[in-house]
């Protein structure tokens, strides 16, 4: 079992070498560098992430893996090959960007590879192996976790790109999920390196969702979660394209918001806050998550920050986040 392992670990560390380089040193890679070039990314990133290119070939990696002896049977059951009846084993990265992943040793363990067009899916993950487990495997965690633990805080991107960018922008805490939902193996994984977490998801609704469901997840655990908020619904990688690596780190990174405040602010969107009735419905509910503060200070600077909004007396509020209180104990 160490064995199979062992020569799983070999055969992605071979493919990623060979990928790597079919993308600088090939013809064919030539349009796949063109396209990881056209959406900003510096070859200095290139190297460190150590992307690479899957040619649009049937077995390319195949006879690679065949040449130096590996076992094609297990390269395929570890994600790198597929098989056919019909025409044996081939290639399961075709035509795509790829980006290795590592455990939190280091080592190579699984492959996400892009399409550049409008191919589906978009992602392609390799599937769960001996060595590889999504709900466990963090996105850049090897390379990050100096500055997790140095810094006692992690920052939680959705997606590679992100993570990517981020890192080129100065941001070294940076992880992300394999494009799963955090999971609560990912939650306590990241609560033992640090007792900080900064939740950076997409500025787009379904980001916005996501970033509630693990706020939600990782709190309970005893993490201090705050959220970065990005306008219009752009995700960090096309953030920091537009709007550069100094306006993320400080806007973004630097003014995400303690829980509650994101709880408040997410709770919005449930009512009408044009309308008087949508107002006091959505303050009865405020009520209810500031109530939840242990400290009186918390609470009184939220309940002077909704009172002064809403035009309504913070006497009276209050009163009501401290009845919810009482109610519940
Ligand atoms: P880019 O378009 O390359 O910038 O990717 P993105 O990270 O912005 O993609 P998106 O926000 O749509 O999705 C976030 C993450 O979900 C990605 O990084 C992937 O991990 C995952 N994901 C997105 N699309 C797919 C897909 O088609 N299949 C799978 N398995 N995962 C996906
Ligand atoms: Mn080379
Ligand atoms: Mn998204
Ligand atoms: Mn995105
Ligand atoms: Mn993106």
């Amino acid at each position: 079992k160490r064995a199979r392992d062992q020569a799983l670990l070999d055969g992605h560390e071979f493919a990623c070498k060979l990928y790597e380089h079919l993308l600088k040193h090939t013809e064919e890679g030539r349009k796949a560098l063109d396209y990881l070039l056209s959406r900003g990314l510096r070859s200095e990133m290139i190297d460190t992430f150590r992307i690479g290119y899957a040619p649009n070939r049937r077995d390319v990696l195949t006879r690679q893996l065949e040449r130096r002896g590996f076992d094609l049977e297990l390269m395929e059951q570890g994600g790198l090959l597929s098989r056919s009846e019909k025409s044996g084993f081939m290639d399961k990265f075709r035509d795509r960007i790829t980006f290795p992943i590592h455990d939190a040793k280091g080592r190579i363990v699984a492959f996400a590879g892009r399409a550049m067009g409008d191919a589906q899916p978009k992602y392609l993950n390799s599937p769960e192996s001996p060595i590889f487990n999504k709900s466990r495997t963090l996105y850049n965690l090897h390379q990050a976790r100096p500055a997790i633990r140095k810094e006692n805080t992690v920052v939680l991107f959705e997606g590679y790109a992100d993570v990517i960018q981020a890192w080129d922008s100065g941001e070294r805490r940076g992880v992300a999920t394999m494009g799963t939902s955090l999971t609560d193996e990912h939650a306590r994984q990241l609560r033992r390196m640090a007792e900080n977490v900064i939740i950076c998801y997409d500025g787009d609704d379904a980001g916005q969702a996501a970033a509630y469901k693990a706020l939600q997840l990782l709190e309970p655990l005893g993490c201090s979660v705050r959220v970065a908020m990005i306008p219009d619904r752009l995700d960090p990688d096309e953030y920091i394209r537009r709007h550069g690596a100094d306006a993320f780190r400080g806007e973004i990174v630097e003014a995400a918001v303690p829980a509650v405040k994101y709880r408040l602010i997410y709770l919005r969107k449930n009512f009408r806050l044009q309308e008087e009735d949508g107002r006091l419905r959505y303050l009865r509910q405020a009520a209810g998550i500031i109530a939840r503060l242990d400290s009186a200070t918390e609470r009184e600077y939220y309940i002077r920050e909704l009172s002064d909004e809403f035009r309504i007396s913070a006497e009276a509020f209050r009163q009501d986040v401290n009845e919810t209180r009482i109610s519940r104990q």
